[in-house]
């Protein structure tokens, strides 16, 4: 039997050695209680914007890199023009932008294709599965960024989206953030500039030599959990530290992990903690400001941040209160797999030092922007069922695994939509990622989540935004829906897929597509 490039990644032997996990750790890890406070660590690096090569149009060319990641060997990275992450690409709401991307990893099996998450794009700009950029050739991508269609001012990301390797590929650091800025914003003044910073929060495991892997033996595990590893890393650094002045800071965090997701709140060297307000989910600012992270609230998921896989919640810390010395963690308090080794890990984010005191112009306003409901009446409901196959160990909706040539329905040009998800005896949480649309969560578990938060706890006002990944919990019946409007124009026609954006679990085939204004 000829083995193929994804039977060995079922076996975890792809993509490098799959040696003991004890040498991957680094020691000061792995001995005693040492924190991040009592640590040097690197200056967290700020992906620098994109620069267009002509008006409204950018180049990119994905290339193998030597990264600097811990002392002794440089470690081998995957990114965009050699960056992990890539150059952040910032462009106006409305201003159509077309970027090339080059395929240059020098590589005759690595084929790739870029999603740019969260957009309302064409189904031949969408970065489908098969829609290859191969060795050594390019595509050109074109982004509308609500010039066709609509997209709100919000913080996006690209990434591989390979069929069956866009774990792998990730962990290589494939991926950038991608922020349409919104004019009409303006007037909220919120921190801005270099008090606005992208936070792109990932776990990795490098081996003796420095070298990112992609196994976590047992395999079986694994394939069940997805990978988890045992290093955070912010924009391609591990655990960094941030100095930061006495005034507001605007953060946009984006888990860009495989399989791990994160509860987390900051917490000072004396152990007091530091309110995160959340402005944002994935599709753009929320209604209202929505204080969060702080042991005040009844609700426990109130006293964090949690962020599953390819969520962007975007925050604003105020470190005005703080005085010049001051030094604060980012933890990470999140159990949600349920096994053990895995919900103790990655404990400590980064760090952030206050060392300068300075006057704060910046504004946080409790009212930020409303949004209308979407109307319910006259849509269109359907049911995706999320599983788990123990006896092929694959992923499946609706008891199907992806098939590229599958088309399970057809959502119509200007339609209303509601999608129901369940969660069904699958034994892990799954964030399901839409394609095309950003929805309203129309119902958690029986519960309408509502920013009348003042009055009562416990209505995740914090979900009453744009979302286009959503976490199903585990806990059986777990269940939520996804309310959305398909846009009008004939230009967004065509073939979109949705699916768990774990990322192991979608490399397992538990994705499926539909078809959009099939007439
Ligand atoms: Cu972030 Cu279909 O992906
Ligand atoms: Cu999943």
């Amino acid at each position: 039997m000829r083995l193929t490039r994804r039977d060995l990644l079922k076996l975890g032997v792809y993509s490098g050695a799959s040696l003991a996990l004890s040498a991957c750790v680094p020691a000061r890890f792995a001995r005693r209680r040492i924190t991040l406070f009592d640590q040097d660590c690197p200056q967290l690096p700020i992906p620098a914007d994109a620069v267009p090569i002509s008006e409204n149009r950018y180049r990119l060319t994905v290339m193998q890199n030597a990264a600097q990641l811990l002392s002794g060997p440089p470690t081998t990275i995957w990114g965009f023009d050699g960056k992990w992450p890539g150059p952040t690409i910032r462009v106006q709401r409305g201003q159509m932008v077309h970027v090339e991307i080059t395929n240059d990893l020098g590589l005759p099996d690595e084929n790739l294709t870029i999603h740019n998450h969260g957009h309302q794009v064409a189904a031949d700009s969408d970065g489908h599965p098969v829609d290859y950029i191969r060795p050594g050739l390019t595509k050109v991508y074109e982004y509308p960024n609500g010039m066709i269609g609509d997209m709100n001012g919000a913080t996006y990301w690209y990434h591989d989206h390979t069929m069956d390797f866009t774990g792998p590929h990730l962990n290589m650091g494939v991926a950038g953030f991608y922020i349409i800025e919104d004019p009409d914003e303006a007037r909220l003044n919120l921190p801005s500039g270099a008090y606005d910073i992208p936070l792109l929060i990932q776990d990795r495991i490098l081996d003796a030599t420095n070298q990112l892997v992609y196994a976590r033996p047992p395999a079986a595990v694994q394939r069940f959990f997805g990978f988890h590893a045992t290093t955070p890393c912010v924009n391609g650094a591990i655990t960094p530290c941030l100095n930061v002045e006495t005034r507001r800071y605007r953060f946009r965090l984006l888990n860009g992990s495989d399989a791990r997701r994160y509860e987390l709140y900051l917490e000072t060297e004396q152990g007091q903690r530091v309110p995160i307000y959340q402005i944002g989910s994935d599709g753009g600012l929320l209604p209202r400001t929505v204080k969060r992270g702080t042991l005040e609230f009844a609700d426990p998921e109130r006293r964090t941040v949690g962020i599953s896989i390819a969520e962007r919640i975007d925050v604003v810390v105020d470190f005005g209160e703080l005085s010049v010395g001051t030094r604060l963690v980012l933890k990470n308090s999140d159990q949600s797999t349920g096994n053990p080794e895995f919900d103790s890990e990655c404990r400590e984010i980064m760090r952030f030092d206050v060392t300068e005191k300075v006057d704060d112009p910046s504004s946080l306003p409790i009212d930020l922007k409303p949004i209308v409901a979407i109307d319910p009446a006259g849509a269109v409901e359907r049911e995706l069922r999320f599983s788990f196959n123990g006896a092929e160990q694959e992923w499946k909706i609706n008891g199907l695994g992806y098939d590229e040539f599958a088309v399970d329905f057809c959502s119509q040009l200007g339609d209303t939509e509601i999608w129901h998800i369940i969660n069904e005896n699958s034994g892990l949480f799954h964030p399901v990622h839409i394609h095309l649309n950003q929805a309203q969560i129309l119902d958690y578990n029986g519960l309408q989540p509502s920013l009348d938060t003042d009055a009562e706890e416990g209505y995740k006002p914090w979900l009453a935004g744009w979302k286009d990944t959503t976490i199903l919990p585990k806990v059986n019946p777990q269940r939520f829906s996804y309310i959305m409007r398909f846009p009008d124009p004939d230009y967004f026609s065509g073939i979109f897929v949705f699916h768990c954006h774990n990322l192991t679990h979608e490399d397992h085939r538990m994705m499926r597509q539909h078809s959009v204004g099939c007439g």
